[in-house]
């Protein structure tokens, strides 16, 4: 399959003014992908899946109805899983776990769409989690931002038509920055 893929690189040719502007100063590491269809978002949460490693955490955001979910389905399919992905919307986090080749790992997909205000989110077990021995996949991490690590790879996803998403990946720290170069390099070549 085919993946088109726009690399900060390109935004540069927007022009000085925009390349000068602070709010459009982003890192190197940021990747950008238009997915054309399910089947590419699914297909990209799978390369990406294939490169989580324990401890790691994905944070997710976008509208309702950019495809989060799909992504983590591609996601867990990376991560060797044959668990139903499924959005846990009324118990807040699901729990997978990864094929034995990658450790029998724990994955857990949190849903935070339901929460509104940060105190909702004590005792729901978000925080064990982000310390804990799996890999963290969380819709609408906006509704938890205070609990999110430092470093995490951000994925922003919105509508560009019917049935296009733009898939923005922001690593943050070194640990992602290397995984979106790798992630670059293993979905697009
Ligand atoms: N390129 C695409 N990638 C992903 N989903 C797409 C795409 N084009 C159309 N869709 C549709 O958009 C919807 C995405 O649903 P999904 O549940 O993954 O979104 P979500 O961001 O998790 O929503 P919510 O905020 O309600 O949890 C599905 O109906 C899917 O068929
Ligand atoms: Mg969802």
């Amino acid at each position: 399959m085919r993946l088109s893929i726009s690399v900060p690189q390109a935004c540069a040719t927007m022009g000085d003014m925009s390349i000068r502007n602070v709010h459009t100063v982003r890192s190197p590491h940021i990747l950008d992908f238009v997915s054309h269809s399910v089947a590419q978002t699914i297909r990209v949460g799978q390369r990406l899946g294939e490169l989580l490693q324990r401890g790691d955490v994905v944070a997710l955001r976008g509208d309702l109805g950019t495809g989060k979910t799909h992504l983590i389905k591609g996601i867990v399919l990376g991560l060797g899983s044959t668990d139903t992905v499924n959005s846990p919307s009324f118990v807040l986090i699901n729990q997978y776990r990864a094929s034995a080749q990658r450790s029998g790992l724990p994955i857990y997909h949190a849903d935070l769409y339901r929460i509104e205000r940060p105190i909702e989110l004590q005792g729901i077990g978000l925080e064990e989690l982000l310390d804990g021995d799996g890999v963290c996949l969380i819709e609408w991490a906006d509704h938890a931002e205070q609990l999110l690590p430092d470093e995490r790879l951000d994925v922003h996803l919105s509508h560009l038509s019917e049935t296009k998403r733009v898939v923005r990946f922001a690593p943050r720290g070194r640990r992602y920055e290397e995984l979106v170069d790798t992630l670059k390099k293993t979905a697009f070549n």
